[in-house]
C-alpha cells in the first residue's frame, strides 16, 4: 500500500511501559485505519477480532461503502447512476478495468461473452449424474471448479488477458446456471444465441422451449440488468473475502470463485434471498401475521432473525434495497402480476422501521429483502435465487481476485489466533484411558 495513504500521524500503543507508534492511514474517501502490519514484529502481540468486525483485510480500489449514509460506489461511480444508465456487462467491465468502457471496448467485451458462451459438451454429462433435487449452488460450485479441467489455459497464464479470463467465466457461469435449471425440470437445454445480449440470452436459455418460444420482454431484461448490477460487488463481504483468501494461496481463478460460491450459499449471506421468500410465504400462509415474526426476531432467546434485514456495514438503508423495491413495482406492473408477498414485505418493512428494536440496532432491509419477489415475477424458482446472486457477484469476485494477484506486496492470507485450549499434558496410553464425561471446552 502506497505511503501516500499515510497521514503523517501515528497512533500510540503503550505496552508494559513501552510506547509504540502505529501509522494512521487514510483512504480516498476519508476512512481511517491504524496500520498494524509491524505490530507482532515490534511488540510480540497480535490483535483479536472475531468476525473481523474492526479489521481491514486489504486496501482496495474497487468498491466504496459508507454504512451510515447508505453510500455504494463502484470505482467511484454511484450505484444509483450505474443501475439507471448502464447494462450489467458495462458495469462488469468497469469493475474489472476501473473505468467505463467506450463503445468499441464494450462491443469487444460483449463479443467475447458470446464467443465463450458454450461449455464443453462433456461437461453437460455431469448434469446427468446429479440427483434430481440437487442444490443448484452445489452444482454451480462443482461445475465452476471443474472448468479448470476443461480449460487449463485459464490456469496456466492466469493474467494473460483479464477480458478473456473474465468473459469466459462470466459467460460460462450464465450457461451453467440456465442448464442447471433446465436439467432440474427435466426439460431440454436451450443453448446461448449470439444475437442476444447477456441478460436476454440468460432469460431465453431459462425459459425458451421447443414447444413454446419465449417472448423476450425488454422491461424484464432491463430489470434483470439492474438487479445483477446491484449485486455486482460489495467490497470485502464474506464470499469476496473467501475468494481472496483461497486465491491468496495462488489458487486458480476457478477454484477461488468456487469457494466464493460456497460462502455465498450461506443463509446469513447470499442464501438470505431464498429465505426471505420462504419467510414471506409462511407469513402469507398464517394470514399475514407478521407481528409473530417481528416478535420472534426481537426475542433474544429465539435464534430467528428477520431475514433480509440488517447488515454488517449498512446501519441505515441499503441503497440497493430501495432500487430493487422500486423495480419490483415496475416489473409487477409490466408483467401484470400481483404478488401478495410484495404487499406483506412492504408492510413488514413499515412495521419494523417504526420499531425501536430495529431502529436502535440500525436494522433496515438489505439487498436480499425484495430481490426474490422480482425473481418470482420473472418465473425464476426460489432454489435458483442465490445462483442469481452469484451471477451478479461474479465480476466483483474476479475483480478482487485480479486486484490481489496484481499486488506486488501480496502474501498468502494466514490469520493468527489466541490459543485457549488445554495446557500441555502427558500422553495417556490406550490401556490407561477410562470412559468419563468430557466437559465442553469453556472458551466462548
Ligand atoms: C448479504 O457483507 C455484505 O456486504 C453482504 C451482502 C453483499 O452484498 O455481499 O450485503 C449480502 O449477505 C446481506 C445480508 C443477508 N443476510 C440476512 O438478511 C440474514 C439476516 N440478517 C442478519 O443475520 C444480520 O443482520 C447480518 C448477518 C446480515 C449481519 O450480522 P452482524 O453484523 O453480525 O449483526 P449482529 O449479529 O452484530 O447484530 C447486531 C444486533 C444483535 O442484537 P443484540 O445482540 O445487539 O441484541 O442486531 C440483531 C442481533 O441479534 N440483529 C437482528 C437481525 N440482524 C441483526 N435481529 C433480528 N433480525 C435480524 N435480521
Amino acid at each position: 500500500m502506497k505511503d501516500k495513504f499515510f497521514t503523517g500521524k501515528n497512533a500510540e500503543l503503550t505496552i508494559e511501559g513501552k510506547t509504540y507508534p502505529l501509522p494512521i492511514i487514510e483512504g480516498t474517501e476519508g476512512e481511517r485505519a491504524i496500520d498494524i502490519r509491524d505490530l507482532r514484529k515490534d511488540t510480540g502481540y497480535i490483535t483479536l477480532d472475531s468476525g473481523y468486525m474492526n479489521t481491514g483485510s486489504c486496501a482496495s480500489g474497487i468498491t466504496y461503502l459508507e454504512g451510515s449514509q447508505g453510500i455504494l460506489n463502484y470505482r467511484g461511480y454511484a450505484i444509483e447512476e450505474l443501475a439507471e444508465n448502464c447494462s450489467f456487462v458495462e458495469v462488469a467491465y468497469l469493475l474489472l478495468h476501473g473505468y467505463l468502457p467506450t463503445y468499441d471496448e464494450l462491443r469487444h467485451f460483449s463479443y467475447l461473452l458470446g464467443r465463450f458462451a458454450l461449455i464443453h459438451e462433456d461437461m453437460i454429462h455431469f448434469f446427468d449424474h446429479f440427483p434430481p433435487n440437487a442444490a443448484p449452488m452445489a452444482i454451480l460450485s462443482s461445475m465452476v471448479n471443474s472448468l479448470s479441467n476443461f480449460y487449463p489455459e485459464m490456469t496456466e497464464n492466469p493474467l494473460e488477458d483479464i477480458d478473456i479470463i473474465a468473459t469466459r467465466l462470466i459467460s460460462k457461469v450464465r450457461t451453467i446456471a440456465a442448464f442447471t435449471y433446465k436439467k432440474s425440470m427435466g426439460w431440454p437445454l436451450v443453448y446461448p444465441r449470439h444475437d442476444l445480449t447477456y441478460c436476454a440470452n440468460f432469460l431465453n436459455m431459462m425459459f425458451d422451449s421447443p414447444v413454446k418460444p419465449y417472448e423476450i420482454n425488454p422491461d424484464v431484461v432491463s430489470a434483470l440488468n439492474k438487479i445483477l448490477i446491484l449485486h455486482a460487488d460489495h467490497e470485502q463481504n464474506c464470499s469476496t473475502s473467501a475468494v481472496r483468501l483461497v486465491g491468496s494461496a495462488r489458487v486458480n481463478l476457478y477454484a477461488s470463485i468456487s469457494a466464493g460460491i460456497s460462502a455465498l450459499w450461506g443463509p446469513l449471506h447470499g442464501g438470505a434471498n431464498q429465505a426471505v421468500v420462504a419467510m414471506l410465504e409462511d407469513i402469507y400462509a398464517s394470514d399475514g401475521d407478521y407481528e409473530k415474526y417481528i416478535k420472534k426476531a426481537k426475542d433474544p432467546n429465539d435464534p430467528f432473525r428477520l431475514v433480509g434485514f440488517g447488515h454488517r456495514v449498512y446501519k441505515s438503508h441499503d441503497p440497493r434495497s430501495r432500487i430493487i423495491k422500486k423495480a419490483c413495482d415496475e416489473v409487477l406492473v409490466t408483467l401484470k402480476v400481483s404478488d401478495p408477498l410484495l404487499d406483506i414485505a412492504k408492510e413488514l418493512e413499515e412495521v419494523a422501521l417504526n420499531d425501536e428494536y430495529f431502529l436502535e440496532r440500525g436494522l433496515y432491509p438489505n439487498v436480499d429483502f425484495y430481490s426474490g419477489i422480482i425473481y418470482r415475477a420473472i418465473g425464476i424458482p426460489s432454489n435458483m435465487f442465490t445462483v442469481m446472486f452469484a451471477l451478479g457477484r461474479l465480476p466483483g469476485w474476479i475483480a478482487h481476485w485480479k486486484e490481489m494477484w496484481d499486488d506486488p506486496n501480496w502474501r498468502i492470507s494466514r490469520p493468527r489466533q489466541v490459543y485457549v485450549g488445554p495446557e500441555h499434558r502427558p500422553f495417556i496410553p490406550m490401556e490407561d484411558r477410562v470412559e468419563e464425561d468430557h466437559e465442553e471446552p469453556d472458551i466462548y
